[in-house]
């Protein structure tokens, strides 16, 4: 499995990358993770298209299909969410200092946010799921929440897969969005389109590479909450540790795979 690829090597056009699609399913979702550190480098217009035309092929609430999606390039528009991505960061990542401690791994991912912060503006390019719909003013029930933002994230993590696939780098964030009044000025949104999140796309600096995430038999419960067979448990891993997979990478190789340039 090439879970330390780096970006494609040479041309970068669609017609060059579009093969890449072919990545095996499961290798793609074991090693898309957040890619914050990527290159100004141009990303070519027809891998973007191609990327949201994936996360098309997502399911929606009654088959709506409310999605919209922005497309920023514009370096002001992009400036003027750098300036809210740090505003909403100097609270955030205040507190986040705080809490993280000695967390070795947590300080890194703190130091690709700042990184992102800082460099946010640089971004070759970033999509910007919207849903289209009625404005609710009224608190609504969790169901229509749920069906209402379960309506987006499906297509942004096909987008996430299509963009790791050809071997974009990106994140999904929402911290530039913390106003979305005034988001919806910058981009020009109508009431009835609301923001719902960023997708920062462009080469990676670093590599790809394993996600760290709880084993599967920690988070799941036989018939009622609380009964866990599985504790403790992988697939095919039955001594995984609870607190992370065995095959979890060591913060020196986690530090590799996103902070490495
Ligand atoms: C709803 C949501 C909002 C997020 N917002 C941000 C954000 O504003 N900034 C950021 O750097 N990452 C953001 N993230 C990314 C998470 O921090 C990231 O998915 C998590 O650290 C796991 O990273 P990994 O896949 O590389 O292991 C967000 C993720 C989700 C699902």
């Amino acid at each position: 499995m090439t879970i330390n690829e780096r970006a494609p090597e040479g041309d970068r056009s669609y017609a060059a990358v579009a093969d890449r699609l072919t990545m095996p399913l499961v290798e793609a979702m074991e090693t898309q993770r957040a890619v914050r550190r990527i290159l100004p480098d141009p990303v070519d217009d027809d891998i973007v298209l191609r990327c949201i035309e994936l996360g098309l092929k997502a399911p929606t609430g009654s088959n709506g299909q409310n999605w919209q999606f922005v497309v920023v390039k514009d370096r002001e528009v992009l400036a003027t969410f750098a300036r809210r991505y740090r505003q909403a960061w100097s609270l955030y990542g205040g507190l986040g200092e705080r809490v993280v401690g000695n967390d070795e791994s947590m300080r890194k991912i703190l130091a690709a946010v700042a990184w992102q912060v800082e460099h946010f503006t640089e971004a070759p390019v970033v999509v910007v799921p919207c849903l289209e719909g009625a404005q609710r003013f009224a608190p609504v029930p969790a169901l229509a929440a749920s069906s209402w933002y379960g309506s987006i994230y499906p297509s942004v993590q096909n987008l996430l897969l299509a963009a790791r696939a050809m071997g974009l780098g990106a994140s999904l964030i929402t911290l530039p969005l913390w106003s979305v009044t005034l988001s919806r000025r910058t981009l020009g949104l109508p009431m009835t389109v609301q923001p719902v999140c960023m997708v920062p796309l462009g080469w990676p600096r670093g590599r790809y590479g394993p996600t760290t995430r709880k084993p599967v038999g920690d988070v799941v419960h036989l018939d009622r909450f609380g009964t866990r067979p599985w504790r403790g448990q992988g697939v095919g891993r039955p001594q995984e540790r609870s607190v992370a997979a065995a095959d979890d990478p060591t913060p020196a190789e986690r530090d590799a795979t996103e902070v490495r340039s």
